[in-house]
């Protein structure tokens, strides 16, 4: 599927990219010059290891592995990335690849926002809900022993890509969980959306038909869009100043 929605927000615009060839959509953007890191998982890497295997090949590309859960996104391991890319000489050209859930996403996003002062991202959601919600907005930030993202800053994507043949290895669990994202969309905002849904819902949950779960991920994105633009644009208004 190829479609663009666009994220209105000024001088921070930027599209909502869906492309069914991660490694392609990748390769054009890395381009030739600056260095790029990739920030991923072990059981995403190795769950499509011929598709990142090709990046891994590529002369300007480096991965980070994070681990798994809420853990991960601490202060610590936005360190050990901050040092890594220092100790690689990163600098300010350098872009970073967050391809993941949102713990990669929010995380990555972080090291993004505060790396020589921010440098680029961009999104690769991984799971349902990054692609519907997490990866969209410029919302990063990680957790504190006291409480979940209780550090973040807004720092806006250069691009967010969805290849929806990320899902087909997602289990089970985080594809329920990030439906009820989709239906509180519809129930708040399209009644069209909402009926889909439950109209559809034992086919997502038992085959996970591309084109079904497509349209509600294309739907999704486009609110999501719509409400991220209305909330920076009045932050834009009460603060002309930032
Ligand atoms: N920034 C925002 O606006 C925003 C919005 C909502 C939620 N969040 C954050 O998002 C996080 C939750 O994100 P999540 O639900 O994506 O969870 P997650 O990132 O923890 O991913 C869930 C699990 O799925 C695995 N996974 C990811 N992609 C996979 C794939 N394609 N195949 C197989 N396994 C895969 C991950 O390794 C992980 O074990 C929370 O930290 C939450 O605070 C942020």
């Amino acid at each position: 599927m190829n479609k663009t929605v666009k994220v209105e927000l000024g001088k921070d615009s930027y599209d909502i990219i869906f492309d069914d060839n991660f490694v392609e959509s990748a390769i054009a953007l890395i381009g030739v010059s600056s260095k790029c890191m990739f920030i991923t998982q072990e059981t995403i890497y190795r769950a499509f290891e011929d598709k990142f295997s090709v990046l891994k090949s590529l002369p300007n590309v480096e991965f980070h592995f994070i681990g798994q859960g809420e853990e991960e996104k601490s202060i610590e391991t936005v360190i050990e990335i901050c040092d890594k890319m220092t100790g690689m000489h990163y600098d300010r050209s350098s872009t970073i690849f967050a391809v993941g859930g949102g713990v990669v996403g929010d995380t990555a996003g972080f090291v993004a926002s505060i790396f020589m002062r921010g440098i680029n991202y961009i999104q690769y959601p991984t799971t349902l809900l990054a692609m519907i919600d997490s990866s969209i907005g410029g919302k990063t930030g990680i957790n504190l022993k006291s409480g979940k993202n209780l550090i973040g800053r807004i720092h806006q994507p250069k691009a967010v890509v969805i290849d929806t043949s990320f899902l087909a290895t997602l289990p089970k669990r985080e594809v329920n969980a990030s439906l009820a994202e989709a239906i509180k969309y519809g129930f708040i905002y399209d009644r069209d959306l909402f009926d889909y849904i439950v109209k559809n819902m034992s086919n997502i949950l038992s085959n996970r038909t591309p084109e079904i779960l497509e349209k509600i991920i294309v739907r999704s994105c486009e609110i999501k869009s719509e409400v991220v633009s209305q909330d920076v644009n009045v932050i834009y208004m009460i603060s002309p100043v930032r």
